[in-house]
C-alpha cells in the first residue's frame, strides 16, 4: 500500500490500554488513518491525552496497535530494521545519567555499528551543533533541562536517519534553544529528511510545519496545509514602509472608496521570541548596558523587514 512519497501511512489505527486483568482502561486512538510525506514537516498537535505519544509509540514498533495497520519506510511498524533509518527523541529522557556527551554519543553510535572514526567525526558535529559544545565531559546528571533535551537531539541523529521524529523537542528550551531546534528542524528539511514532532508550542509548530494534524481524545479532528488551515480569505494584508499620518488618511481614503471602512492601519508588532533573542545578543556584545524600550523598538527586525533594504542597514547601526 505504500507509494514512493509517503514515509507513513497510519489506517484505522487503535490503541485500547487495558488494566492488569485485561479490562479496557482507555482508548488512546480511535480509528486514525493519516499520511506523511516524503520530505515534509508534519505536526501532531492536541491537548495532553489525547493520544500523541502513543501513536508516536506505535510508529516505533515500541508499542503494538489494538488494531489498524502502520506502512513505515516501506515497513510494518513491528520491523526492527527500519529503526536503523529513524531517529527519535522521546519525551522523557532515557538517557544514562552517568555518562557525559561524548560516552553518550559514543555508545548510540555503537549500537548503530558506526565505525570509531566516524562516530567521533558525527559525535563532535552534533555536539556542537546543539550547542553542548561547553559541557560535553559534564555528566548528564548535571545537565539542566533544556541541555538535556539537546543531548537527547544529538543522540536521535547519530544514525543520520532519514525519518526524525520528535516528541516535544522544544519542551523546557529557552527561546534561543527554541529558535535553533527550529532552525535545526527546517535544516533536516532541506537534507530531505521528513520531520514528524509534537508540540504544545503552537507558534513553533506553525513556524516549522507543513502539514499538521489536531487529535482530540485519540480522533482525529484536523489534517491539511498550515499555510492553508491558517489563510483568512476575508481579509488582505498589505505590509509597507513607514507612512506620515498624511499618507495613511489618503490611503484610509482609496479603501473607503472601495467599500472597506474601519480598515486597521498600524504599525506591525514584531514577536516577543524577536525582542527576546535580540536583547540576549545585544547583551552578549555589550555588556553592562540596559535598553531602553525606544532602542528596542526602532530596530525591531519587524519593522526593518517592511522597510526597504537601506532604512534596514540605518536601523541596524543605530
Ligand atoms: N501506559 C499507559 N497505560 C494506560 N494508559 C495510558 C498509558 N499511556 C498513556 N495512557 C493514556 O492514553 C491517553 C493518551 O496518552 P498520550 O500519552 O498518548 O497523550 P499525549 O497526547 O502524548 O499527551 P501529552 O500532551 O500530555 O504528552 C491518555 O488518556 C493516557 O492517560
Ligand atoms: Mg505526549
Amino acid at each position: 500500500m505504500q507509494t514512493q512519497d509517503n514515509v507513513i501511512e497510519i489506517r484505522n489505527l487503535s490503541k485500547v490500554y487495558r488494566d492488569f486483568w485485561g479490562r479496557k482502561k482507555v482508548q488512546a486512538v480511535k480509528s486514525l488513518s493519516l499520511d506523511v510525506k516524503r520530505g515534509e514537516v508534519f505536526g501532531l498537535l492536541g491537548p495532553n491525552g489525547s493520544g500523541k505519544t502513543t501513536t508516536i509509540k506505535m510508529l516505533l514498533g515500541l508499542l503494538f496497535p489494538t488494531s489498524g495497520e502502520i506502512k513505515i519506510l516501506g515497513k510494518k511498524a513491528s520491523d526492527v530494521e527500519k529503526n536503523e533509518r529513524i531517529g527519535y527523541l522521546p519525551e522523557e529522557s532515557y538517557l544514562y545519567r552517568f555518562l557525559n556527551a561524548d560516552e553518550t554519543m559514543d555508545f548510540y553510535g555503537r549500537l548503530f555499528n558506526i565505525s570509531a572514526a566516524e562516530r567521533v567525526q558525527r559525535a563532535d558535529e552534533l555536539i556542537k551543533m546543539v550547542g553542548l559544545d561547553g559541557a560535553r565531559r559534564r555528566q548528564l546528571k548535571e545537565y539542566s533541562k533544556g541541555m538535556t533535551r539537546r543531548i537527547g537531539l544529538a543522540q536521535a541523529l547519530i544514525n543520520n536517519p532519514d525519518l526524525v521524529i520528535l516528541d516535544e523537542p522544544t519542551s523546557g528550551l529557552d527561546p534561543i534553544g527554541t529558535r535553533e531546534m527550529k532552525d535545526l528542524i527546517l535544516k533536516l528539511k532541506d537534507e530531505g529528511k521528513t520531520v514528524v514532532f509534537c508540540s504544545h508550542q503552537l507558534a513553533d509548530v506553525q513556524d516549522v510545519s507543513d502539514r499538521i494534524a489536531v487529535l482530540f481524545q485519540g480522533e482525529l479532528k484536523v489534517l491539511g496545509e498550515v499555510d492553508q488551515l491558517l489563510e483568512l480569505r476575508e481579509e488582505t494584508e498589505i505590509r509597507t514602509g513607514n507612512l506620515s499620518d498624511e499618507a495613511i488618511a489618503e490611503v484610509r481614503q482609496v479603501l473607503e472608496k472601495h467599500g472597506m471602512k474601519d480598515s486597521l492601519i498600524q504599525r506591525p508588532r514584531a514577536d516577543l521570541e524577536e525582542l527576546f533573542l535580540k536583547t540576549v545578543r545585544e547583551s552578549g556584545e555589550r555588556p553592562g548596558r540596559r535598553f531602553t524600550a525606544e532602542e528596542m523598538a526602532a530596530t525591531q527586525p519587524a519593522a526593518a523587514e517592511a522597510a526597504t533594504a537601506e532604512s534596514a542597514n540605518d536601523s541596524a547601526d543605530s
